[in-house]
């Protein structure tokens, strides 16, 4: 797998810019594998990886999600692991390295912490195993501005989602997210960052960002749930919003 862009593969084969995320509520933690395994089936033409947040590690354990990880890299379908990284090095090291050994192909990180002692252990761990790094720069909820919008120079004139943006580069990330819901933030990232990082935009559909608006303004890929996983039929939400973005 192209350890620039962990999904690129699976976009060349299934056409597809959706990653599935994969989150349930079921507390029946059979029931819930069952019910996991058969969206991903059901989908699996039409998505290019597969996220999975702490709603399933919490309800499953990581020795029952490597079972979907598995069936997941059954289909070459990367997997990402969104736990949202921000504490301090030893534990980070801890968790990555977990998450890494259970089979996913990257992890989901925050750069509140900054690099030494904090991040520095995600981003080491990931490169020695050839594994991707995706770091927060703004999230897709509507109370997200009053932190990632943030003036934070003395000009007056630059959100903190910027330098998110800018460690992104200098960290060497593999993609970041940026939330669907605020297609101008998405381009101003995107100038920020160049062509060659990802960016993973959550928030279309059930949040209400528009597909098509975020990718016009540069996003790679969308992070899609419940649009998909609340659907009566998984595979006919997937294929139209595939279609939506071709
Ligand atoms: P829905 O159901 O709204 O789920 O399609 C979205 C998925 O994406 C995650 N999410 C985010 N992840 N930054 C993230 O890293 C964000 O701003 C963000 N917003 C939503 C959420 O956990 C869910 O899995």
């Amino acid at each position: 797998m192209d350890s620039e862009d962990i999904m690129h593969q699976s976009f060349l084969k299934t056409h597809s810019k959706i990653v599935l995320a994969l989150d349930l509520e079921i507390q029946d933690s059979q029931i819930l594998v069952e019910k996991s395994l058969s969206i991903l089936d059901d989908v699996k033409e039409y998505i290019c990886g597969v996220k999975v947040n702490r709603q399933l590690l919490l309800l499953l354990g990581l020795p029952v999600l490597r079972g979907i990880v598995r069936r997941a890299h059954e289909y070459s379908l990367p997997v990402i692991m969104d736990a949202k990284l921000n504490d301090v090095g030893h534990t980070n090291a801890f968790m990555t390295r977990a998450f890494l050994e259970a089979g996913f192909d990257g992890v989901i990180a925050s750069p509140v912490p900054g690099w030494e002692g904090g991040m520095d252990s995600v981003f080491d761990l990931a490169r020695e195993n050839g594994k991707a790094v995706i770091l927060l720069v703004y999230m897709s909820n509507p109370g997200a501005a009053h932190f990632y919008s943030m003036i934070v120079d003395e000009d007056g004139r630059r959100p903190i989602f910027e330098y998110f943006a800018e460690l992104a580069v200098q960290w060497k990330a593999q993609g970041v997210v940026v939330g669907a819901t605020r297609p101008s933030i998405i381009s101003r990232v995107r100038s920020l960052i160049g062509p060659a990082i990802a960016i993973y935009s959550p928030g279309v559909g059930t949040q209400g960002g528009d597909a098509r608006e975020a990718i016009n303004a540069g996003a790679t890929y969308l992070i899609v749930g419940r649009t998909i996983c609340s659907s009566p039929k998984p595979a006919e939400a997937a294929r139209s919003l595939c279609e939506i973005i071709r």
